[in-house]
């Protein structure tokens, strides 16, 4: 996600700008740009690429000096990642500059009434309609910029950090919070601004974080001013004293950035719905499936495409869509995909689903795909990557940057993604009905809370993974919607903790793997309540008859699993269909401290990496 940094005061602002940006590098980023003020002028530069890039362009195009400053490194999210995209952007007049962090979901319908009014556009950026927002009200109103920034966040629907400043006032930095961080350090006659306290934490101990809602007038000449968006109430600054160091700051304290990407997915997955799931209208909006709707309701079959753990969120997909949408839908390895000779015809509609958007199987498979005529959706995570632009059209999961190599808050997003696409499709062609449709929507609405309640288990589990990490094999067992889940528990195992581990839908078991239970072999199950409980609980008895060892998955409140396994972990209650958002969050996490307890390399496990550009 990107990055927001800025500086007032009395040092020069551009190499504490500079190196703050690298400091926060670790959220990943795709362009870099700064804003300095010095000699009645600002000076601005911008470009795609790295923090390293940005210094060396600097060096050329701008004076470096000034004591005030913003800097930004970019997360594409509206539009793809160029020079003219990065961040600051300039207001229409030049006055105004800002760095924004976030979404504005409205910006559309914004930018339709400042173009009304005359205003343009060089990007194709929500940000770039935000400055101009503000400027538009500071015209019309002739109130000060903080004002000004007031009331034009009350106009927008979204979230947000933002820095901005005026040519005109240069004494001064407005910022503003809604669902994305933004902390002031605060120094001796000077302030340093950024999306976590990793930028300023060699200057100064003592940060204000603001809350969600609040915004800040940020000067040195007079006092800082903390107020409410909403109604301008005064909020008094409550200053913290920080303790951590600058490594466990970059993982916003947690040990490992697996570890992070887990307890992020609430967030995610909320991030995931934001402007889509219109629960209030009963809608669902997704502009790359509302421009070709069509093809979505004359498909004859779904074809999921993908890799790894996306696999793994088609496979749970292929159930979602079965069950809602009644239309037979296939999920391919692209490996094999590509390398067949599939059966495509022009009414299919494929799907490819990759968190990087750079898989080359992925890629290949999709190429395949448009070659034969198909309709082909893309599903990804990165903004602007490979996949995403090969796609007829597709959807973004907006997770934000997944750094840990093993895939955890995109999986959920992916499965989130493709629940609203199925759910969508299925209301539009009738196969659910009014009060189905909404039903679904408040229960996905739910889900966030839900994850989070599934998290509150973390320490139980470590206790959990404590007593199995020395088993050298894991068998893990689900059924229907879970067992996909089984396969991705297994596959989160295997990848950090170099386990053998293998997943299978429970009642294959006996037609082969339960030739390998006896009292060494570690058995997980989903045994959730709605998902074919009474055969789990068969299952489980399979296993016990021979004495392997038993860890489920249930429903909060299970009393029947708890007097059969040897450990339970609870996930609270929900529609079958959506549980693999709850029943994968144990199994993250029982990886993840079993491979901490091994000491191995959480973060890049041996022999894999993030994006697998090669066949
Ligand atoms: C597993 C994992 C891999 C990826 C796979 C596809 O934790 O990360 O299995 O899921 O390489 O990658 P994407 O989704 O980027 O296409």
């Amino acid at each position: 996600m990107c990055g927001i940094v800025g500086y007032i005061g009395k040092r020069d602002a551009y190499p504490i700008i500079i190196k703050g940006l690298q400091r926060l590098e670790y959220r990943g980023y795709d362009s870099a740009g700064v804003a300095l003020y010095n000699d009645n002028e600002i000076h601005l530069c911008k470009t795609k690429g790295k923090v390293s890039d940005l210094k060396e362009k600097a060096k050329t195009d701008i004076s470096t000096e000034g004591k005030l400053g913003i800097g930004h490194t970019r997360w594409a999210t509206h539009g793809v990642p160029n020079d003219v995209n990065s961040h600051p952007h300039y207001s229409n007049s030049g006055d105004l500059v800002i760095i924004h962090n976030g979404i504005i979901e409205n910006y559309e319908s914004i930018k339709k009434e400042l173009k009304n009014r005359g205003y343009t556009f060089k990007s194709d950026t929500d940000t770039e309609v935000l400055v101009n927002l503000i400027e538009d009200v500071q015209k019309n109103e002739d109130v000060k910029l903080g004002k000004a920034v007031q009331i034009a966040l009350n106009q927008t629907v979204g979230a947000y950090a933002i820095a901005v400043f005026s040519r005109k006032k240069p004494k001064e930095i407005i910022v503003a919070r809604l669902g994305s961080p933004l902390a002031i350090g605060v120094g001796e006659d000077e302030y340093f601004i950024a999306s976590d306290a990793s930028p300023f934490i060699e200057y100064t101990s003592n940060a204000i974080y603001l809350e969600d809602g609040e915004m800040a007038v940020v000067r040195t000449h007079k006092p800082l001013k903390i107020l409410k968006i909403k109604d301008d109430s005064l909020v008094a600054p409550y200053i913290q004293e920080l303790q951590l160091n600058l490594e466990q700051i970059e993982k916003g304290g947690y040990e490992h950035f697996m570890l992070k990407e887990i307890f992020e997915q609430p967030q995610a997955i909320k991030d995931t719905f934001r402007g889509r799931m219109l629960e209030k209208e009963g809608m669902i909006k997704m502009a790359g499936m509302d421009e070709h709707m069509n093809k979505f309701l004359n498909a004859k079959r779904i074809v999921i495409v993908a890799c790894g753990t996306s696999w793994h969120a088609g496979l749970v997909a292929e159930y979602i869509f079965e069950e809602l949408v009644r239309l037979p839908v296939e999920v391919e390895y692209a490996s094999e995909f590509r390398y067949r000779n599939p059966v495509l015809e022009k009414d299919d509609v494929v799907i490819a689903i990759s968190q990087s958007g750079e898989t080359a199987d992925t890629m290949a498979a999709m190429k395949l795909a448009k070659e034969n005529g198909a309709f082909v959706f893309g599903v990804c995570n990165v903004v602007g990557s490979s996949i995403s632009r090969e796609a007829d059209a597709g959807a973004y999961t907006h997770a934000g940057p997944e750094i840990g190599v093993a895939s955890t808050k995109a999986f959920t997003t992916q499965i989130t993604v493709l629940t609203l696409i199925a759910l969508k499709m299925a209301y539009e062609k009738g196969k659910i009905s009014k009060s189905d449709f909404h039903m679904h929507l408040q229960e996905l609405d739910r889900i966030p809370e839900k994850v989070e309640k599934a998290l509150k288990y973390n320490d139980h589990i470590e206790k959990v993974a404590d007593k199995f990490k020395d088993a050298p094999n894991f068998l893990y067992l689900g059924r229907g919607f879970n067992f996909p889940v089984a396969l991705e528990g297994a596959l989160k195992l295997k990848e950090i903790s170099y386990i053998h581990a293998e997943g299978y839908p429970a009642a294959e078991m006996k037609h082969g793997p339960i030739a390998l239970i006896d009292e060494q072999m570690p058995v997980l199950v989903i045994a959730t309540r709605k998902g074919h409980y009474e055969k789990i609980i068969s299952n489980i008895q399979e296993i016990k008859s021979r004495k392997g060892k038993i860890i489920a998955v249930v429903t909060e409140g299970d009393e029947q699993v708890k007097d059969l396994a040897d450990y339970v972990i609870e996930v609270p209650e929900t529609m079958d269909s959506m549980s693999p958002l709850l029943t994968t969050i144990p199994l993250q996490l029982l990886s993840y401290h079993i491979a901490v307890l091994l000491g191995k390399n959480v973060d890049q496990p041996r022999n894999l990496a993030k994006a697998v550009t090669v066949e």
